[in-house]
Formats: structure tokens, C-alpha cells, sequence
């Protein structure tokens, strides 16, 4: 489904809106939806990688959802679609992992344990994020303030042992035609 209306975001995700909505964050308007099913950890890791193959200098994605929703194996597809060999693995520890070499430089972040936005000064990543560079940010619901208005905004839920769900929505052009190609291939 995609929909190009600009309307706030809770009301097509009502099952998920507690957390966010405390933050605020989903009051900001969407320009483009889509929504998929990932019927296996290869379908999740396939779907990153069309996005890394597709990303542009700027791109920023929100990944939101549960432990063991998928997020780190979305962002390892997204790595391996810009061409980064090296294992990447989860930065929840480390808060960002940065990769240099990739095609467009890329920074795997996560704010589950980050202690306040100012961190992300300390961490550099506040000027990484949408400037030259593609950022893939892990628990992003946590501080979705810091991060650019324009993101492509990936829910992963859980629906059963071989199964997740996940609903896509652009906040911005750059997202946009990212969301729209990754649909026509
Ligand atoms: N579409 C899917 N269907 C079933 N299992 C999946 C799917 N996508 C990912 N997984 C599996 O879910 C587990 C948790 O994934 P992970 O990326 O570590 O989650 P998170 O980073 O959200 O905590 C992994 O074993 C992964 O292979
Ligand atoms: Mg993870």
C-alpha cells in the first residue's frame, strides 16, 4: 500500500503508538507509505540490502521496534548493499559504529542506551546525520527529535516465530523516492 497523503502518523499505527507517541515523534507528517510483509530473516537482510544499493548521500533510517524485531539484520542488509564486507554487528554498546569505506560513508547507531541527545555531539554523529553520508539508526523512537525531519521510518513487529511486519512511511522528498524505488524493484 502506498499512500501519498500527509497525514499524521498515528492514526495508521495505533497499535504502536504508545512509546512513540509519548516523544511526540509521530506528529510529524509522512509523505509516503508502504507497508510488507518479511516472511524470514533472508527476506528482512534482501529488503537492507535494496536499500543500501539504493541509498543516497543524506539518507537517514529510523528503525523502531522490540528486541529481536530485526533491526539489526535490516541494517546489515542496508551495510551489505553499500558495499561493506566486514561483519557488522550490533553497535548497541559502542552507540555508533562507523564505516568509512562503504560507498557512501555509513553510521550504524544505537540510542538504547545513549543517556541524553547531548550525547550525540559527543558521539559526532549529530553532523553526520543527513549530511553526505547514510545513517541507520537502531531504537530511534528514543530520540526521533534529534534526527533529521526528512527519514524513511521502518516499524518491524513481531507476528510470529517466522514472520515480521513492517510499515514504511517517508517523512521527507530524499525518503521518499527512496521508499518508492525500493518498491519497483
Ligand atoms: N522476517 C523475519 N522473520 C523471522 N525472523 C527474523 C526476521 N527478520 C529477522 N529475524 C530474526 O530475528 C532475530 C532478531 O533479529 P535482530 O536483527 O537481532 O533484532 P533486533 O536488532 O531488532 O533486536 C534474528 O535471529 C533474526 O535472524
Ligand atoms: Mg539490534
Amino acid at each position: 500500500m502506498l499512500k501519498d497523503e500527509a497525514m499524521p502518523v498515528q492514526y495508521v499505527l495505533p497499535h504502536f503508538g504508545d512509546r512513540a507517541l509519548t516523544k511526540g515523534v509521530l506528529a510529524s507528517r509522512f509523505v509516503a507509505m508502504w507497508q510488507q510483509r518479511l516472511n524470514s530473516p533472508e527476506e528482512t537482510y534482501c529488503l537492507g540490502q535494496r536499500i543500501g544499493t539504493l541509498a543516497v548521500p543524506g539518507l537517514v533510517v529510523a528503525l523502531v521496534g522490540d528486541l529481536g524485531a530485526g533491526k539489526t539484520c535490516l541494517a546489515q542488509g542496508i551495510a551489505r548493499g553499500l558495499g561493506i564486507h566486514a561483519p557488522v554487528t550490533s553497535p548497541t554498546f559502542v552507540l555508533v559504529s562507523a564505516y568509512p569505506e562503504a560507498r557512501i560513508p555509513f553510521f550504524h547507531a544505537d540510542f538504547y542506551r545513549l543517556g541524553d541527545s547531548s550525547e550525540l555531539q559527543e558521539l559526532g554523529l549529530d553532523e553526520s546525520l543527513g549530511s553526505g553520508t547514510v545513517c541507520v539508526v537502531e531504537w530511534a523512537d528514543m530520540y526521533l527529535e534529534c534526527l533529521p525531519a526528512d527519514h524513511l521510518h521502518l516499524v518491524l513487529t513481531d507476528e510470529g516465530q517466522d514472520c515480521r511486519g513492517l510499515v514504511a512511511t517517508a517523512h521527507g522528498e530524499t525518503s521518499k523516492v527512496l521508499l518508492q524505488a525500493i518498491q519497483s524493484v
